[in-house]
């Protein structure tokens, strides 16, 4: 079943979406050479309790931190570690939701730490213009179909992939509801979007091939060949005339 929201409960979910929004931005910024991810999760963790919410991921299924955070080959899904220190040159996706209020918020982005070499830098810019072909798509009347092929077309256009394994989603009182939102399909295939709807739209790119494998941790999704993944995500609500960005700042 895909829940429709009434205007009230978009105004309640809004806060979730700005908080949620807020701990990216924080989180974005401390993307720099020797920071380890787990500093990050940490700063992430503490800003989204004290703003009085709770970061969703937390024992999630069994996940074990408050942001997801995936280096280069790491597609989603990366476990902050001590461990992992940032170099210069790396990509880092972030992933956050925050819940507050009695809904979620899922936004995620990929950011350069350092200097990254140009096809990086061309891969996290499409990766970021399919989120946006994804949303323009996201029209009161089309389809899910719409935004997934929107999606595949900019990146295939550009000789990407769209990884298939994981899909946007709807979001709200749940962190995951229906309907699922591919990156990849047929134009008019799929539910149709209505005023009310919140989504997680969030395309997941390669640089090489599409399929993923789970590391032993049993999160840690990274790309079969190696190559360079990026992930950029907001949560938008369906209006009479577009789709509304919700995880502003
Ligand atoms: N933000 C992720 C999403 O977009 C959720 C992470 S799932 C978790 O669906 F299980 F890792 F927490
Ligand atoms: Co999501």
């Amino acid at each position: 079943m895909i829940v429709v929201k009434t205007t009230r409960e978009i105004n309640m979910m809004q806060d979730a979406c700005t908080l949620s929004a807020r701990a990216l931005k924080l989180a974005g910024e401390m993307v720099e050479p020797g920071v380890s991810t787990y500093e990050i999760d940490a700063a992430v963790k503490n800003y989204i309790e004290g703003e009085g919410g709770v970061p969703s991921t937390l024992g999630y299924g069994g996940y074990p931190a408050s942001t997801c955070i995936s280096v280069n080959s790491v597609v989603v899904h990366g476990i902050p570690s001590k461990k992992t220190i940032l170099r210069s040159g790396d990509i880092v996706s972030i992933d956050i939701c925050a819940y507050l209020n009695g809904y979620h918020g899922d936004n995620a982005c990929t950011y350069a730490c350092g200097a990254i070499s140009e096809q990086a830098q061309r891969l996290l810019s499409a990766t970021k213009e399919c989120l946006y072909q994804g949303i323009a798509a996201a029209q009161a009347g089309h389809r899910v179909g719409d935004i997934s092929s929107a999606v595949q077309r900019y990146a295939e256009a550009r000789s990407y992939s769209v990884v298939r394994d994981f899909t946007g989603h709807g979001v709200g009182a749940k962190l995951h509801e229906e309907p699922s939102i591919p990156n990849f399909g047929t134009p008019g295939r799929g539910p149709r979007l209505i005023p009310g709807m919140t989504l997680a739209i969030e395309p997941m790119i390669t640089a090489g091939d599409y399929h993923t494998r789970t590391l032993s941790d049993g999160w840690t999704a990274v790309t079969v060949d190696g190559s360079l993944a990026a992930h950029f995500e907001h949560t938008v609500c369906i209006t009479p005339d577009g789709a509304r960005i919700m995880t502003i700042p």
